[in-house]
């Protein structure tokens, strides 16, 4: 039985629909409840929901021996963890945004919003930006709006919520997409069976 950890919300239908494609289909758990845990042991696959942040937690501790998660997550808190596969799916950018005639003034310490501090840091510390982080925990949009932040790293996908808050892209930091992850151990000792999935994910047209 592999066990894999899926993330709730706005990536997790398409993270279950390529699974599914992929032969691993488990109609259960598209049922309308609050369960949380789904297997199909004629497939040997059990799910779990878990917050898309937590995905890379299961994985690397041994919990769940596979999962699906975004780049932006294993950029963030960078786990022990194999990253297999480029599902090609959840695409979008980590971006600096702010207001669009926003100029950086080297004189002054850049105050940057964001869920990411560990992404923010590494991007500004490449270019030798001192900054001060303030860590929020989502509509991280309004943090310039209210002057609580000069600039934003957030995630962009479609653009709309920042133009719908007078807010553009200032610099791409990364491309994300979701990832297929396994943890080191299990990739071991179940080796065949995590192969099979990730080729049969890959192989999705
Ligand atoms: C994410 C991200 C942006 C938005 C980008 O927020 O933080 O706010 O999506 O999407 P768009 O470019 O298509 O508008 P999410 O919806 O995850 O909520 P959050 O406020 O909790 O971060």
């Amino acid at each position: 039985m592999l066990n894999i950890a899926l993330p709730k919300g706005r990536l997790g239908d398409t993270a279950y629909a390529c699974m599914a494609r992929a032969g691993y289909e488990c109609p259960a758990l598209l049922e309308p409840n609050r369960k949380l845990t789904f297997e199909n042991p004629a497939l040997g696959v059990r799910y779990f929901w878990v917050k898309p942040s937590d995905v890379p937690i299961y994985v690397e501790r041994g919990a769940a021996d596979a999962g699906i998660a975004g780049k932006d997550i294993l950029l963030e808190y960078a786990p022990d963890v194999y990253e297999l596969l480029d599902l090609g799916i959840g695409k979008c950018r980590m971006c600096v945004a702010g207001p669009a005639e926003f100029r950086d003034d080297a004189a002054k310490t850049l105050r940057v919003a964001t869920k990411f501090p560990h992404i923010a840091r590494a991007y500004y510390s490449a270019r030798s930006r001192e900054i001060g982080v303030i860590r929020l925990g989502g509509s991280i949009e309004i943090a310039p709006l209210l002057g609580l932040s000069d600039v934003i790293v957030d995630i962009v996908e479609t653009g709309r919520t920042l133009k719908e808050n007078g807010l553009a892209v200032l610099e791409p930091v990364a491309d994300i997409s979701a990832r297929f992850i396994a943890n080191t151990a299990s990739y071991q000792f179940k080796h065949a069976e995590i192969r099979t999935m990730c080729e049969r994910l890959e192989n999705l047209s």
